[in-house]
């Protein structure tokens, strides 16, 4: 067995320990465990898109893909939520785990430094400066993988093709947005989930995103599935809104553009 194949078999016995007898995982588990293979077919298309990287390159993307969340498992079977600041910080806790299952024994010491750093700060603010340099790669690729994925699930449900147990809105419904969130997406910076007053104000924090995607392949991506038009259509309607979208479009089509 190679040793992506060998990681996924380990994974699974990890997952395994949290199943029910009848072999089912609990419904929130089942959406991560989800997720986790979502993430795994976006560095494919990523890793495809890019046609750079070498095998050794390759095998940590992928990965990383396959151990970001792992924690995951056991941060819901302990606190009975995936919000980090009620329980851990997950990235971190996903980077330890590596070690302490003893995943993929047979790696250089580098590439599972490598594979540890991406994965303790694929769910930061931003990528620490101190990361070194010959990290960022995979750091930035699962970075990618994973905000695309959680877009694409955002968009199900809202649309209501998904009730999704790890989607958690404390924010109300109403029809209106706020104009400082709406500017701030226009600059392109972040916006705080603190500072949003309705759940509009949460989609057009997403726009930012498009301002957070390192690879011309996931630019492709992103404007292939039309991601940030289907956000832009459960939005009400406003020449504001419809400009954020432009330069959305216009910032991704320049990364995809770039030359690798
Ligand atoms: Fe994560």
């Amino acid at each position: 067995m190679d040793t992506f194949n060998q990681a996924r078999t380990a994974f699974d016995r990890h997952v395994a320990g949290f199943r029910d007898a009848d072999g089912s995982l609990p419904f929130a588990l089942e959406a991560k465990f989800n997720h986790t293979g979502e993430v795994c077919e976006i560095t494919e298309r990523i890793i495809a898109g890019e046609a750079r990287f070498s095998p050794r390159d390759t095998l940590i993307f992928r990965l990383c893909a396959l151990f970001h969340d792992i924690s995951r498992f056991e941060q819901y079977d302990k606190f009975r939520t995936f919000l980090d600041r009620a329980s851990f910080d997950h990235g971190d806790r996903s980077a330890a785990l590596i070690d302490e299952l003893g995943l993929v024994p047979e790696l250089p010491a580098e590439d599972r430094a490598c594979i540890i750093d991406a994965v303790r700060v694929h769910n930061k603010f931003a990528i620490p400066a101190d990361l070194p340099p010959a990290h960022l790669a995979a750091a930035k690729m699962v970075r990618d993988a994973d905000k695309l994925a959680i877009l694409r699930l955002i968009i199900r449900f809202f649309n209501g093709d998904c009730s999704d147990p790890t989607i958690r809105l404390d924010l109300p419904d109403t029809p209106d947005w706020t104009p400082a969130i709406l500017e701030t997406a226009l600059s392109g910076k972040c916006v705080r989930y603190t500072d949003m007053k309705c759940i509009n104000d949460f989609k057009l924090g997403l726009f930012a995103w498009s301002c957070d995607l390192n690879y011309p392949a996931s630019a492709a991506l992103a404007l292939d599935e039309d991601l940030f038009g289907r956000v832009r259509v459960l939005l009400p309607a406003s020449d504001g809104i419809d400009a954020l979208l432009v330069s959305a479009r216009t910032r991704l089509a320049k990364l995809r553009d770039k030359e690798a």
